[in-house]
Formats: C-alpha cells, sequence, structure tokens
C-alpha cells in the first residue's frame, strides 16, 4: 500500500449514520418500500462489489478493462498535456485507473493521480494496486466526490481528466444524472476532461445473468444493506427471509434489484425506535443500473456543457468509455 495522502475528507461519521437513519426511515415507511444502492458500499459491500466485477457473469468491468487496453494508448495524444491530474470517482480495485495512468507515462507525461471514494477500503484496495514511482504521485480521498473535489479545487492547477467508469453513472436515473453531469461540469475547469463509462442497452438475458450472478454474490451485495441495518442502526432483519430478484425494465431501460420478502416478517430498527412490517412476497427496491443508447449518451452530453470527443467501444458494442470535454457555453 503507498497512498501518499489518506485525507479524512468526510470525517463526520455521526451526520452520516443521522441520514443514513432518515433515508432508511423514509424508505421502509413508502409504499412500496424502498432503499438507496448508494448504502451497499460500506467496507463487506465494497469487498462483495470486487467479486462481482471478477465474476464471469458480470461482463461489465472485463468488458471495460478491454476498451481501455485497447483505446486508451490514445489519451495522451488526445489531450496534449505534459502533466495531468487524473481525479477518479468511485475508486474500484485500480486496475483500469492503472491501466489509463501508465499509457500516460509510457508517453511521458507526469500525472498525479486523486481517487475518491467513500470507503476506505475501497481506497485501500486501490493503493495495492496503484503505486507510487517516478512521475506518478498517489493520493487517495476519503468522502463524497463533490467534497473531494472542491478539496482538490485549490491544490491542482493542472488539466484534469475525471474518471468515472464502470457504468456508476448507471444507479442515477435521467433527472440525476444530468444533475451530477452538471454539478461536476461546475467543479471542473473549461477544457477539463471527463472519461465516463456508459453500460450498452443489449439482450436482455445477459443482463438478468449479469445481476443474478451464479456466485450469488449480487444476493449478497443486496442483503448486506440489511446486514448493514441491523449492524449500524440496531435493525433484526432475518436475512434469510429474503430472495434477491434481478429484473429488467424495458421502459426505463434499467436493470432492477429486489428483495422479496418470502413471508411475513416484523423488522424493529432500535436507532428508529419503530417496527417495520413486511407482507409475504413484498417488494423491496433497492437498485436502479441504467442501460444506454449511444444516441442517449450523446444527448446527456451536450444538455449538461460538455463535447465529445470520442467514443471508445469493445469489439461486441457492450459498453462505451466517452471522452468528453468541458464546454464554457452550453448549447
Ligand atoms: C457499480 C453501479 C456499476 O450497477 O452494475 C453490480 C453495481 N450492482 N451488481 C452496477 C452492481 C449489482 C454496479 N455499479
Amino acid at each position: 500500500m503507498n497512498v501518499s495522502q489518506l485525507a479524512q475528507v468526510n470525517n463526520d461519521d455521526q451526520q452520516e449514520l443521522e441520514q443514513f437513519a432518515a433515508d432508511v426511515f423514509t424508505g421502509l415507511s413508502s409504499d412500496p418500500k424502498y432503499l438507496s444502492a448508494k448504502y451497499f458500499y460500506d467496507d463487506t459491500g465494497s469487498e462483495l462489489f470486487q467479486a462481482i466485477s471478477q465474476h464471469e457473469d458480470y461482463y461489465l468491468t472485463r468488458t471495460e478493462y478491454e476498451i481501455l487496453d485497447s483505446h486508451s494508448p490514445y489519451l495522451p495524444a488526445l489531450l496534449g498535456e505534459d502533466e495531468i491530474d487524473i481525479i477518479e470517482l468511485g475508486a474500484g480495485d485500480g486496475h483500469k485507473s492503472e491501466l489509463v495512468i501508465n499509457r500516460f507515462l509510457e508517453a511521458g507525461v507526469k500525472v498525479n493521480f486523486h481517487a475518491i471514494d467513500i470507503s476506505e477500503k475501497a481506497i485501500d484496495m486501490l493503493g495495492e494496486t496503484i503505486l507510487e514511482r517516478p512521475n506518478l504521485s498517489v493520493h487517495g480521498l476519503i468522502g463524497d466526490y463533490f467534497e473531494g473535489l472542491r478539496f482538490l479545487k485549490g491544490r491542482t492547477s493542472k488539466r484534469q481528466l475525471v474518471l468515472f467508469l464502470g457504468s456508476n453513472i448507471g444507479n442515477f436515473n435521467h433527472t440525476e444524472s444530468k444533475a451530477f453531469l452538471r454539478r461536476l461540469w461546475s467543479s471542473l475547469n473549461a477544457d477539463d476532461y471527463l472519461l465516463i463509462g456508459f453500460d450498452l442497452k443489449k439482450n436482455i438475458n445477459e443482463l438478468i445473468n449479469a445481476y443474478s450472478d451464479s456466485s450469488n454474490y449480487t444476493r449478497d451485495l443486496n442483503l448486506n444493506l440489511l446486514a448493514r441495518i441491523n449492524r449500524e442502526l440496531g435493525g433484526n432483519f432475518d436475512l434469510s427471509g429474503f430472495q434477491h430478484y434481478a429484473v429488467y425494465n424495458p421502459e426505463l431501460g434499467a436493470m432492477e434489484s429486489y428483495l422479496l420478502a418470502l413471508g411475513e416478517q416484523k423488522v424493529f430498527i432500535e436507532a428508529l425506535q419503530q417496527e417495520f412490517e413486511f407482507e409475504a412476497f413484498e417488494p423491496l427496491h433497492l437498485e436502479y443500473s441504467f442501460k444506454f443508447l449511444p444516441a442517449e449518451i450523446d444527448s446527456l452530453c451536450k444538455q449538461t456543457g460538455y463535447k465529445r470527443i470520442e467514443n471508445f467501444s469493445d469489439k461486441q458494442d457492450r459498453f462505451i468509455d466517452s471522452l468528453w470535454q468541458v464546454t464554457l457555453r452550453n448549447g
């Protein structure tokens, strides 16, 4: 591990826990019930996602790796910088970022790499993959993406290349995606770059397999959120009383993950001093993973203040990494 600076950007654990409790209250009081996938990623969740990303059924990670492997050699010449700040939102395990970083180093470009992730575990895993070496500095930031970007703003002066890989944007609906990209636009400077990964719409069976992997890691990732409520908020969910169900919603263009109560279950959550009741077969919605058409990617790009420099795709057109540049004026 060689993360040179491990700044705790957001050290208000108490406030985070209160927000978690409030969101759990809102979601479990709603009809139909829901929880947010953003709470998947405590340490256990980050490890489970890591296992998913290496699983045969989950094509996204290896496909994006293939794209970056074959196309990132073009990046240094496209950007034309001799020193660059690469900022990764959502650290992942670093294998993909490592690929991109290496291409810049090989082209003689100096790289300052900053990874921002809410999970300390994720930053640790990344630090084990990406080691400092001549012309490369590595920094880990634990916290919210925008807090991290704000923290970096005063400290860096080079052209920035933001990596938002893995189709992480797929967890947002279209309104949230636009808001996110526009907020990112505001925190960048004119001519900065964004390399953003989108999973494409495709054969539904492939999608369903990816979100119901045969080793049940995806099920466990979903169940871990209930376990997290038990751990952190004093809940008493009986995890064995839920079935994981992943389904494609063709009208939304999104995979959706549910936990279905197998029988009636009463759950008491101490931090909320409240009991929540599940009826038999009642659904609990946990995640959206939106899928895209190339035209949808383009319109998202234009609408939020960027221009597309290049789309990089794999041989089977499963996934696109799109290189955008911040434009000063929109439209
Ligand atoms: C990390 C949000 C890209 O939606 O595909 C993997 C998370 N959920 N399997 C995705 C996830 C279930 C993943 N992202």
